[in-house]
């Protein structure tokens, strides 16, 4: 897939497509806004992708600074938060931040998170470079039409001991063959505009990289990081029909695929390229 495929999509077009439907938005049926909507978007997407906690480590972050590039509508945030962090937490789109910003004041971490409208691409525009101690960006940069800039941009808020943890989508996944074969009836060479109309809820994202372990390892070195650990997982294995009910049943390969196999099957054809560095 070229690398730069997108390199020329309009910023407002990724701005339209995420203030459209924020992302994870629906993770709940309940009233955007209560108490009990926020607790089922934490409870769903913690038990959907249950990797999260694991690669975000959110009570290392106690007392420490972290800046989150790309919050959507705050559920790691929140977390962040409520283990005790200082959260700086940017998104491009405003509908996004007024949900997280709503869901704070609900929880009463506002003291504890200052929400920015940003374009990550230019985040010296809008945050202050100063150091923090964790720099997070989960499911969001391979959505920007120029990634490199994002990633440089955050070497203007490491110090020696920032860690660096940002999750992008891997190439060599059973969702991206799933999508090039259901989707792209096997057309390669409409794989980059396959993948991104069809990899999120809402078809037509105007924007999506993929990357090999090699590829994302590289996209954080060429900024002078250093990569500590690459882990790949999160195969979602759940029937859409019933999955956007909410009721979790398994697609029948993967009933049947024994626990310890799917585990492995996750660890090399996940959906999440998840790599820790170190400035
Ligand atoms: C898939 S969502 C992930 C949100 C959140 N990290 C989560 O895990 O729920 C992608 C988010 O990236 C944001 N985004 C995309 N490009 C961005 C950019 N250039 N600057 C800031 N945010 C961006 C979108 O607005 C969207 O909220």
């Amino acid at each position: 897939m070229p690398p730069r495929a997108f390199a020329d999509k309009p910023i407002e077009a990724v701005q339209d497509y995420w203030n459209r439907r924020p992302c994870n938005i629906r993770h709940s049926p309940l009233e955007v806004g209560t108490r009990e909507y926020y607790d089922e978007v934490e409870t769903r997407k913690y038990f959907v992708e249950p990797h999260i906690p694991g690669f975000a480590d959110f009570s290392r972050w106690a007392g420490k600074r972290v800046l989150e590039i790309g919050c959507g509508i705050g559920t790691d945030t929140i977390t962040f938060a409520r283990h005790g962090a200082r959260v700086t937490a940017v998104d491009l789109s405003e509908e996004s931040l007024k949900v997280a910003r709503q869901r704070a004041a609900v929880f009463g971490l506002g003291d504890r998170i200052d929400f920015r409208q940003a374009n990550a691409e230019e985040l010296t525009r809008y945050v202050t470079p100063e150091p923090y101690d964790l720099i997070y960006s989960f499911g969001v940069i391979h959505h920007t039409p120029q990634v490199e800039k994002v990633v440089s941009q955050m070497r203007a808020y490491a110090h020696p001991g920032t860690t660096v943890k940002v999750m992008v989508y891997h190439r060599w996944s059973w969702k991206v063959f799933a999508i090039l074969m259901r989707e792209g009836k096997g057309r390669v060479w409409r794989l980059s505009e396959e993948v991104a109309r069809h990899s999120e809820a809402q078809t037509g994202c105007p924007v999506t990289y993929v990357y090999s372990r090699r590829e994302g390892r590289r996209l954080l070195e060429a900024a002078g990081f250093r990569v500590r650990k690459v882990e790949v997982g999160h195969v979602f294995p759940y029937s859409i029909p019933e999955y956007v009910r909410y009721e979790y049943r398994k697609v029948w390969y993967f009933r049947w695929m024994p626990h310890r196999l799917f585990r492995g099957f996750e660890r090399q054809f996940g959906w999440h390229l998840c790599l820790t560095a170190e400035a």
